[in-house]
């Protein structure tokens, strides 16, 4: 297979364990060449997994917490003193709601942590973007990507406040796509991920007959982790690189659907 990130350097946030989706992209990344620094929330960092991605990757991990500012300043230094020169693509992996988290429902919900799930899951994205423009650490023709969620569109009720936060991470990229395009041809994306098994998936409540359900209405299936590190790289390379503003559906052809055979067959038993 060629390298299609031979030559890139990059920065790939919220590998948390063998799950994550962002460890899949890193692998995959890696097996196409490119160079990137993993990041995390210290917190994460503490676990230790993110390490073993590291070593295998042979790169380095530099701890950022998404919601602060300064903590981007220092990754993008730091990532521009590693590599000695600018960014050509940024993963961001990142989601976490404290209401989801706590069981609050979304008839119930604590507001304090209402901003928190979208400060953390949507907003970093903007002060991703604004860092990195002001410092203006990214290359002309990059590419950034954001992984989010059909309950921006469509209600999920279990989804509770995450539904906000990926509707408001979506338009960002949007709006963040116009700006950045125009003063240096970035493109920015949102890849709108099948249910999949991981630490922030399996938080939702009543994941497990979701993801079943989601399976059996999908012609394809659901996408996993690893379709979906397969998808991250064809964006972040130059084959797709008039793609931007976007929210593109990665999930088998879920969005589609209406109802599937196999869904009635399960309710005409
Ligand atoms: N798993 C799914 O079903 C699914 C489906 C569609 C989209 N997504 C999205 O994919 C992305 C990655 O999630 P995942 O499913 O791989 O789960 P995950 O739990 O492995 O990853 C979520 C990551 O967010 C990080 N994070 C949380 N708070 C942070 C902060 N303040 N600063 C920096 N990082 C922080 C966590 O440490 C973790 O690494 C999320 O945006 C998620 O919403 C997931």
């Amino acid at each position: 297979m060629s390298k299609l990130l031979e030559g890139k350097i990059g920065i790939i946030t919220g590998a948390l364990d063998e799950n994550s989706i962002a460890w899949k992209v890193a692998e995959k990344c890696h097996e196409h060449g490119a160079k990137f620094i993993l990041s995390n929330a210290p917190v994460a960092l503490r676990m230790g997994k993110i390490n073993q991605l590291a070593e295998k990757c042979n790169t380095k991990v530099i701890g950022a917490d998404a919601t602060i500012v300064e903590d981007w300043e220092k990754l993008y230094q730091a990532t521009l003193d590693t590599f000695g020169r600018k960014i050509d693509f940024i993963l961001h992996s990142i989601g976490m709601s404290p209401n989801v988290r706590k069981g609050k429902h979304y008839t119930d919900l604590n507001y304090d942590w209402y901003l928190k799930s979208i400060d953390i899951s949507a907003i970093s994205f903007h002060k991703m973007l604004q860092t990195a423009q002001k410092m203006d650490a990214i290359n002309e023709w990059g590419s950034v990507l954001g992984l989010s969620y059909i309950a921006a569109q469509r209600t999920f009720p279990d989804y509770n406040d995450m539904a906000e936060a990926k509707a408001v991470l979506e338009s960002i990229a949007r709006s963040y796509g116009y700006h950045y395009g125009v003063a240096k041809k970035i493109r920015i994306n949102t890849i709108s991920q099948s249910p999949t098994k991981t630490t922030a998936g399996t938080g939702v409540g009543g994941f497990d007959a979701f993801f079943e359900y989601a399976d059996k209405m999908s012609p394809l299936g659901n996408a996993s982790a690893e379709d979906c590190a397969n998808f991250c790289v064809a964006m972040f390379s130059d084959l797709t690189r008039m793609i931007t503003m976007q929210n593109i559906y990665h999930d088998g052809g879920f969005s589609s659907m209406g109802i599937s055979a196999a869904l009635m067959e399960k309710f005409c038993q």
